[in-house]
């Protein structure tokens, strides 16, 4: 079992490990250790059904059925992350920089995504290291984050922050819009320190976040927009380059991710799990 770096502060891909056989006790300390030092993980070439991509996803942790997203027909714990090829101008899901789900109580630990028909080109995802945006925050942006909450909503399935109307979506992706349960109000704290690693990382969310606590909306925003283009910098990137068969293992603690919508025309299908974590401290 051997980590190869995809990037200099986020990434590895994962040589040596087939997931389709039995997961050994070794092999699964082997996997989270490689996970807490390079908070993404990538393993090609596999051969992965559902149900041998669930039993992957619970080496991280419990599995996590997540709300307002439909999961797939063939499985309740799987969502299948679809575009058709005849799906043009449309957002797509995880479009945009973010953590998954930050207004839940306790927001997923991370994720599972596994690629079935991948176009030609295009279609990669990015991720970007949280941890090391908040080591590397200027001074002033580091003392308004230390010990400070972040309101949290599921803003895009809620009413009161609900997408216009006239905003297309893939048809492919069951989302649920309108919930009004979406739009309660979570505080999480701006930095969070992981369970295992101990260290601690940016928690403010570009699609989830609504404001600082003890501020308005308007007195964060430029204050959020500064953190966001802070830890959305490319060097603390790494962008994966999809093939059918590959995986794409994610710590949501400490990484946002982007998916980038730059293959219209074609179809590009992965199946997504999650694993569940805990209240962030
Ligand atoms: C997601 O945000 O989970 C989707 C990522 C992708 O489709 O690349």
């Amino acid at each position: 079992m051997q980590l190869a770096p995809v990037a200099g502060h986020i990434g590895a891909e994962v040589l040596g490990i087939d997931l389709t056989q039995d997961i050994s006790e070794a092999t699964a300390t082997f996997l989270r250790q490689a996970l807490d030092d390079r908070l993404v993980l990538f393993l090609r070439d596999q051969s992965l059904d559902l149900p041998t991509l669930k039993r992957a996803t619970t080496v991280f942790g419990p599995l996590l059925r997540v709300p307002y997203v439909k999961p797939s027909p063939e499985d309740a714990d799987v969502i299948a992350v679809l575009k058709e090829a005849d799906e043009v101008r449309i957002g797509v899901f995880g479009g945009d920089w973010h953590s998954d789900f930050s207004f839940l109580e306790a927001p997923p630990g991370g994720s599972l995504l596994y690629g079935e028909d991948i176009p030609t080109y295009g279609g990669d995802t990015l991720w970007s290291n949280q941890i090391l945006a908040y080591e590397t925050l200027p001074d002033d942006l580091r003392s308004i984050v230390d010990g400070r909450g972040a309101i949290h909503t599921g803003g895009p399935y809620g009413r009161q922050n609900a997408p216009d109307a006239t905003v297309a979506t893939s048809r492919s992706i069951g989302i649920s819009r309108g919930n009004s349960d979406a739009d309660r109000e979570v505080l999480h704290p701006a930095v969070r320190q992981h369970p295992t690693s101990g260290r601690r990382a940016l928690f403010v969310n570009p699609i989830y976040t609504r404001r600082l606590e003890g501020m308005s909306e308007s007195e964060s925003r430029p204050i959020l927009e500064r953190l966001y283009a802070h830890a959305t910098r490319p060097e603390l990137t790494c962008r994966f380059r999809w093939t059918p068969g590959s995986l794409a293992i994610w710590d949501n603690r400490s990484t946002m991710h982007y998916a980038i919508n730059d293959y219209d025309g074609q179809r590009r299908l992965l199946y997504r799990t999650t694993f569940a974590g805990e209240r962030p401290v």
